[in-house]
């Protein structure tokens, strides 16, 4: 029989190890218990995309974990910052958030940023990071009790043009694979109707559909492109996270009945990367950017 890990056990210099698939339920476990959203598929999506899912381990389970998302060497994002209840006050974040940041200095990646909870803040500010910008979670629940679609739903020829410009770096990457893993909305316009003006992607979520990543030229593309994206699911709650600076998010998010729940700061560290964001109308993910 397997006994469950117990505080005492941790040692004083608990080793950070490579998550591997054996390890995505107990990193599961841990990320809903602290009630968060990501389900199996966004972990195994951050272990696929990322050469750095760290995480310790007491007695053979995951009892701490922390994730590296590389777009290069421009930036990279840190996420998963999670600790066991039971096995918080022991040093095993901080442990594991350096061990990242040394593993990051190792890539010679020249900027780390994440979205950290008020929790998490001391413990990155310590670190070195520096605060960015609010980041805000909007919640709509379920309105209706429609079916959802079935299947997944692809829009529109794939194009990500508006959001490298928004967002300050590439991470078309990324947005590949969000892509394959959930719905998109495209939108294409300009004379030849070539030119791309807008996309947003969801994904299912363990409470929620989560709305994002949206980047636009305008908000009258956004609103397109996240109507026909809720439209499709009309039976399920979602969550939307956006960044509160781009005034022409929080109205649309309003306008389409989403209220504000939940306050986050958007931290930094190494060389300061900031795209134009008017365009960005969600984010991809509190661990993703
Ligand atoms: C935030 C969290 C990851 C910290 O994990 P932890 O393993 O307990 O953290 P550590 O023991 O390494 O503590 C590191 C530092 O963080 C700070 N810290 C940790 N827990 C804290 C708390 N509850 N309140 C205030 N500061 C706290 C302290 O500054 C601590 O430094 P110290 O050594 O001087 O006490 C953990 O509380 C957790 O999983 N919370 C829920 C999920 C979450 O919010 N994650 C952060 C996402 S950005």
């Amino acid at each position: 029989m397997r006994l469950a890990p117990v505080r005492s056990s941790v040692p004083v210099n608990p080793d950070c190890v490579q998550l591997t698939e054996a390890d995505l339920s107990g990193a599961w476990a841990l990320s809903s218990i602290a009630g968060w959203n990501q389900t199996h598929e966004d972990w195994r999506l951050l272990l696929q995309l990322s050469d750095a899912c760290f995480g310790i381990r007491v007695n053979g389970e995951v009892v701490a974990t922390a994730t590296l998302v590389c777009h290069g060497r421009t930036l990279a994002w840190l996420g998963m910052v999670l600790t066991h209840p039971e096995f918080r006050r022991l040093g095993l974040a901080r442990a594991l958030v350096a061990h990242v940041m040394e593993h990051a200095g190792k890539l010679a990646i020249r900027t780390v940023k994440l979205d950290a909870t008020d929790e998490g803040r001391p413990l990155y500010e310590r670190l070195g990071f520096r605060p960015e910008q609010r980041v805000e979670r909007w919640q709509r629940s379920r309105l209706t009790s429609a079916p959802a679609v079935l299947g997944r739903v692809i829009e529109g020829a794939p194009c990500f043009d508006p959001d490298a410009e928004a967002s300050g770096y590439d991470r078309k990457q990324l947005l590949e694979r969000l892509v394959a893993g959930g719905d998109a909305a495209f939108e294409r316009g300009g004379e030849a109707g070539s030119e791309s003006r807008g996309y947003a992607l969801s994904r299912p979520g363990r409470l929620n559909r989560y709305l994002g990543p949206c980047a636009a030229v305008s908000q009258t593309v956004a609103r397109s492109v996240i109507e026909k994206t809720i439209a499709r699911h009309p039976d399920t709650g979602w969550f939307w996270d956006l960044l509160p600076g781009n005034g022409s998010a929080v109205a649309l998010a309003r306008e389409l009945g989403f209220e504000c729940v939940r306050k986050l700061t958007r931290m930094s560290w190494g060389r300061e990367i900031r795209g134009t964001e008017d365009g960005i109308f969600a984010i991809a993910g509190l661990e993703l950017g």
